[in-house]
């Protein structure tokens, strides 16, 4: 497949844990769901974790958003994950194809340029010139071939697709056959046990497709959320920048109480409220883990190479500014607000906050 001979700058979770992957396997004592490379306790255990075999938990907040997701996989219907951006729903679709089918790589990626080619089959022309529409000439689509190996088949950002790839997806998920009407009804692709179409779409983009309602009877829905759990999300970012900094060889002294202002801003924010319930107004810009990672691990490569290798609140301050403020000047009297009064309390009793304070303050001064 030609996926596989391109440059992979991050390469498939199947790759990636291919020994836990193995070792699920050799121990996997559990039933099968029809055509699954593993039982669904072991995929369980490989999104969220097995201290005894050494299986790291990837996923974190909603461990029972996992369970039903296996059930909806095992059943008829399509999982549909809708969330707002950066709430690892990708990371779940691509972890639950690999543990699944042993493979994340059937994949469309949903824009509105995606025509039904992608999802159903397009023609080698040169072929089909050449020898008119026969089965050599036939380009299946990763939809097609998911069905035909009874495998999981991804659709990322299903609601940018227009409405004509959705009908398609449609009548997959309740026919379970593909026909190809210029090769004859032979040549139809039925759908092998374990077929299955996990979609991903964020929330804020709705309105680009808004989906039909046909198709929202043939998915599960599940809703991910930002983390609410401040020790998880605390973990999760430790886990992720340490995983990032690690691969480029990188050390730096990274305080727990840095982490936590990171954390308890973004929750704060993300919430409306503070831990104390005082009433704040929320940002519109995504406040997700994902962009939590994203500071820690530019702070700490800030403070590795134009540092003294020590993160502190200041570093965090200055990253903070990219994520929050970029072009909202609503957001930007939002956050002023919250650093007038939550931040510049905290910052009387903690010098990590009045470091932190200080960046903010000192970046809105420059603006
Ligand atoms: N609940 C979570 N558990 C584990 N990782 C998470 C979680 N939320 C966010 N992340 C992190 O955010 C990253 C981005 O997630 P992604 O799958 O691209 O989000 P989405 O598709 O929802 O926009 C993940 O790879 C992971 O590092
Ligand atoms: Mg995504």
């Amino acid at each position: 497949m030609e996926q596989r001979n391109a440059l992979q700058l991050r390469p498939s979770a199947e790759a990636r844990f291919a020994d836990e992957l193995a070792a699920l396997k050799a121990s996997d004592q559990g039933r099968r769901p029809p055509g699954w490379a593993l039982s669904a306790r072991a995929v369980r255990s490989f999104i969220l974790g097995d201290n005894k075999l050494s299986i790291r938990r990837k996923f974190y907040g909603d461990d029972a958003l996992v369970e039903r997701a296996l059930v909806a996989l095992m059943s008829e219907q399509g999982l549909m994950l809708v969330g707002e951006p950066g709430t690892a729903k990708s990371m779940l679709s691509e972890l639950l194809a690999a543990a699944i089918s042993g493979s994340s790589m059937l994949t469309v990626q949903g824009s509105t340029g995606v025509t039904e080619d992608h999802v159903r089959y397009g023609w080698n022309y040169a072929l089909l010139i050449a020898e008119g529409p026969t089965p050599r000439a036939l380009v299946p689509s990763p939809v097609m071939e998911a069905m035909r190996l009874g495998r999981v088949v991804r659709v990322e950002e299903l609601t940018r697709c227009p409405p004509e790839i959705q009908d398609v997806l449609i009548s997959v998920l309740s026919e379970k056959v593909m026909t190809v009407p210029e090769l004859g009804e032979s040549a139809s692709v039925y759908a092998a046990p374990g077929f299955s179409v996990i979609g991903t779409a964020n929330l804020r983009d709705r309105g680009v497709h808004e989906m039909s309602s046909a198709l929202k009877r043939r998915f599960n829905f599940e809703t991910v959320v930002p983390l609410t759990d401040s020790a998880l999300e605390i973990e999760l970012i430790r886990q992720e920048v340490g995983k990032r900094l690690g691969q480029a060889d990188i050390t730096v002294n990274f305080p727990d109480e840095v982490t936590d202002l990171l954390v308890t801003t973004f929750q704060d924010l993300r919430r409306g409220q503070t831990k104390d319930h005082v009433p704040l107004s929320k940002p519109a810009a995504v406040m997700s883990t994902a962009e939590a990672v994203n500071i820690a691990h530019a702070a700490a490569l800030e403070a590795a190479f134009l540092g003294n290798g020590d993160v502190g609140g200041a570093h965090i301050g200055r990253q903070l500014q990219g994520v929050i403020i970029k072009d909202n000047a609503e957001d930007v009297k939002k956050v002023r607000a919250y650093v007038d009064h939550i931040v510049k309390e905290r910052a009387r009793r903690s010098k990590v906050w009045a470091d932190f304070l200080g960046a903010v303050k000192a970046m809105k001064d420059e603006s």
